[in-house]
């Protein structure tokens, strides 16, 4: 088989610990090319679990393949296909955003030419043209965290791992980042990324997987996890936006007229709307713990 009709990442039976710290528990994935979001709270495993894909840290047991290739076995190929962008940026500060970039490219082997050519696109895209002769130490936590990306994808990787991406950054630079990783998978590259925020993963994932426990208690899209939850919430409102109760019902036809028919004969002009569960209510229902 080659490379490019294997899946984008296989994984069976993965764990790791460190020390008596039983990380991953053994972890089953089989994810196709597309955007693709490890949800978690804090000290999940996400990173751990990042980190082994991308071959910098060594699994206990299992296997895991990307792009087809063996994390163990082929850890060259892979990091030749792959970019990583940490939690924390991982540019040069003392240097400019444009020289972080030729150091980059050219690292990566790519001519003069090619490298210049690239680092003015990436520049451009990423909003940072204006700023490029700069220093890094003069900009903003945003800017920092959009060049990060930009010299990770300098290599026109298969796939790249994005570690909490939106950490810390002000709702606006959030946006641009969606909108640049959305634009990004538009153009072909997979993209694997890490996040506490379920907003982040339904904005932009195709599929969603919950870590908790060290295992992933949940896998699908957005609606398919909502699904998963069941039940909807019949809202009633009083004509002025506010929610004056709230019945919950599994949110079959039959079971919902019910509750409307009796709704409807004692407060004939309530408001109702029937709302389905939140990604929010689904996260706290499969990990008893609420969501950031
Ligand atoms: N290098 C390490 N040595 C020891 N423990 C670690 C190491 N890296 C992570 N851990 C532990 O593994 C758990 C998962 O950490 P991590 O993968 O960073 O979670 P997340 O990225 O989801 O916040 C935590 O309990 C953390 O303390
Ligand atoms: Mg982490």
């Amino acid at each position: 088989m080659r490379y490019t009709d294997a899946p984008l990442i296989e994984v069976e039976g993965l764990t790791k610990g460190f020390g008596r710290n039983e990380v991953l528990k053994g972890l089953d994935l089989t994810l196709p090319p597309g955007i693709h979001a490890l949800l978690g709270p804090n000290g999940a495993g996400k990173t751990t679990l990042v980190n082994i894909l991308s071959t910098l840290t060594p699994h206990d047991s299992g296997a895991a393949r990307v792009l087809g290739l063996d994390v163990r076995g082929d850890k060259k190929k892979i990091q030749g296909l792959i970019s990583l962008t940490g939690q924390y940026a991982a540019v040069d500060e003392r240097l400019s955003g444009a020289e972080n970039l030729h150091m980059m490219g050219r690292l990566f082997g790519l001519s003069r030419r090619d490298t210049a050519a690239r680092a003015a696109d990436l520049l451009d895209r990423f909003d940072l043209t204006r700023a490029a002769g700069k220093r890094v130490s003069t900009y903003s936590g945003g800017m920092r965290r959009k060049l990060d990306i930009a010299v990770s994808l300098i290599a026109r990787p298969r796939l790249i791992f994005l570690d909490e991406p939106t950490t810390g950054l002000d709702t606006r630079s959030r946006q641009t980042l969606w909108d640049e990783i959305t634009a990004l998978a538009g153009g072909g590259t997979s993209i694997f990324l890490t996040t506490q925020y379920l907003e982040e993963a339904d904005v932009l994932a195709d599929r969603i997987m919950v870590l908790h426990g060290g295992r992933i208690v949940a896998d699908g899209t957005a609606s398919q996890l909502k699904e998963r939850v069941g039940g909807s919430t019949i809202q009633v409102h009083d004509g002025h936006g506010n929610v004056t109760g709230e019945i919950a019902t599994r949110g079959s036809a039959l079971e919902v007229s019910r509750h409307l028919a009796a709704l409807a004969a004692e407060r004939p002009d309530v408001q109702v709307t029937v709302r389905r569960p939140t990604l929010d209510e689904v996260f706290l229902q499969l990990t008893g713990k609420k969501a950031a």
